[in-house]
């Protein structure tokens, strides 16, 4: 890749300042313009996009920025292996790696299946979750909101989704932070474990189809294999989990930190949902997105990007992009331009579960302020934690107080659990004895904890 004048290229990894990156992508426009040259590591560069307008124009465009990370130069030379567990520029045989007709394919079963979730039913598994994980830490009075609410909770939720029972959640979330923790061997052998649980759940859905998304996918028109809809399963848990719990956590960081934000809150003033908008513009749980290749040579800003170079798509840059930003609203302190911003993303891949995972958060951070009275953080605000990633946007630990109190009163007309998307119990039942693959995954993992 070229650029018109001689430039220094900044490297993403490594370099997370405890105060976030905000200085950096305003410095990275000042010297570049709207897309500057990045290092993702030594010697491997990508282009970081940083206008709104740029970033919309190729989140747009699939003719020419492709989503199938295999057209990536470092690819075609054999200095990256796309298969490889890096979170940047892997490549995987599902929906969010699939350009046009192929796309549309594996998308459909996805899109078409999250319709028939039944809102209503699901906004209270939602809060049967929420208030489980509470009544977990209520009376101790402290608690971390990360790990203890805003992680677990997502992957329990589209675990609900499945049909299953909250154990194969806890399990579920346990593997995919065990992935993207630091012991390597733990983290190949909770890959292969994944993969295992999805199989085996089709496998299990296809024997006892019920009113859940996996079976949904599995009777859709698109005709998916077995495999493939294993594949857009596990697509759904790892596109689902860690934005919905860092839109959580950087929410209730807001709320416990700036004092404008949770008066305008608490005087209603600013209802929960315009509350997360202000916070995706603000605090975007995803920073950087990898990633589209360009398929052609053309010009952005001063870039000239090659066909095969990589681009990322920058929300935290885009939505400090002068062109976008409106000063805050006096009295609010909030950013104006709301529902604009990129967080959902646009053009063909745009997140299929935008009201879904609204849902979820506000309900989330709702059912906090409900029962944590006289929350506030434990720690002073600048000696939070940002998780150390140039992609995620999140805290690693939030530590609250509060008075503690006593378990949730219990809700008449409460989703039963396990839930099936629908509200009805899973056709397994509730926790009946299966003997399937699933169960002994499920029992193995039972084994490791004990
Ligand atoms: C706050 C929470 C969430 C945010 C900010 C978010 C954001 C996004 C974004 C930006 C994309 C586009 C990726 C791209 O263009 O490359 C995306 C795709 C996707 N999201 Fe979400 N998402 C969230 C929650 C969820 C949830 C809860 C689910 C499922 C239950 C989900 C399922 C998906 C799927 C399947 C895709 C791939 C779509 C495709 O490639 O066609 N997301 N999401």
């Amino acid at each position: 890749m070229t650029n018109a004048r001689p430039v220094e290229i900044t490297r993403l990894y490594g370099t997370t300042p405890d105060a976030g990156r905000d200085g950096l992508w305003d410095t990275l426009r000042e010297h570049h313009g709207p897309v500057a040259p990045v290092e993702l590591e030594t010697g491997v560069r990508a282009w970081l996009l940083l206008g709104y307008h740029e970033n919309l124009a190729v989140l747009q465009n699939q003719h020419l920025f492709s989503r199938d990370t295999r057209h990536w130069s470092e690819v075609a030379t054999s200095r990256v292996d796309p298969a490889s567990a890096r979170p940047t520029l892997s490549w995987r045989p599902n929906a969010l790696y699939a350009d046009g007709a192929e796309h549309a394919r594996l998308r459909s079963p996805i899109v078409d299946g999250l319709a028939r979730v039944d809102m209503s039913a699901t906004a209270l598994t939602v809060r049967r979750i929420a208030d489980e994980l509470v009544d977990s830490f209520v009376a101790d009075g402290s608690a971390d909101l990360v790990s203890e609410y805003a992680d677990p909770l997502p992957v329990l939720v589209v675990n609900s989704l499945y049909g299953l029972p909250d154990s194969y959640g806890y399990m579920l979330g346990d593997l995919t932070a065990t992935v993207l923790g630091e012991d390597a061997r733990r983290g190949e052998e909770a890959v292969s474990r994944i993969h295992q649980y999805f199989s085996e759940l089709v496998a299990r859905k296809r024997e006892r189809p019920g009113p859940d998304l996996v079976s949904w996918m599995l009777e859709h028109p698109a005709g998916l294999s077995g495999d493939e809809v294993a594949h857009q399963a596990a697509l759904i848990n790892n596109a689902s989990h860690q934005a919905t719990t860092h839109l959580i956590g950087n929410t209730m960081r807001t709320l416990l930190t700036d004092a404008n934000i949770r008066t305008a809150h608490t005087d209603a003033l600013l209802p929960v949902h315009e509350l997360l908008d202000h916070v995706m513009w603000t605090d975007a749980p995803c920073q950087i997105l990898p990633a589209r290749i360009a398929l052609q040579d053309t010009r952005i800003g001063n870039a000239e990007i090659r066909a095969g170079d990589a681009l990322l798509i920058g929300f935290a840059a885009a939505h400090r992009d002068p062109a976008v930003r409106c000063d805050r609203d006096g009295y609010t302190g909030v950013s104006s331009g709301r529902r604009a911003h990129l967080m959902f993303g646009a053009g063909p891949h745009a997140c299929p579960a935008r009201e879904l995972s609204r849902m979820i958060a506000a309900i989330a951070v709702t059912a906090l302020q409900e029962r944590l009275v006289g929350m506030r953080l434990a720690v002073a605000p600048e000696e939070l934690r940002w998780v150390p990633s140039p992609f995620v946007r999140g805290l690693r630990e939030l530590p609250i107080t509060f008075a503690p109190g006593g378990p949730a009163a219990p809700e008449t007309g409460e989703a039963p659990e396990p839930g099936g998307a629908d509200g009805t119990p899973g056709p397994e039942g509730a926790d009946g004895p299966e003997d399937d693959l699933l169960e002994r995954l499920l029992n193995w993992w039972h084994g490791l904890r004990t």
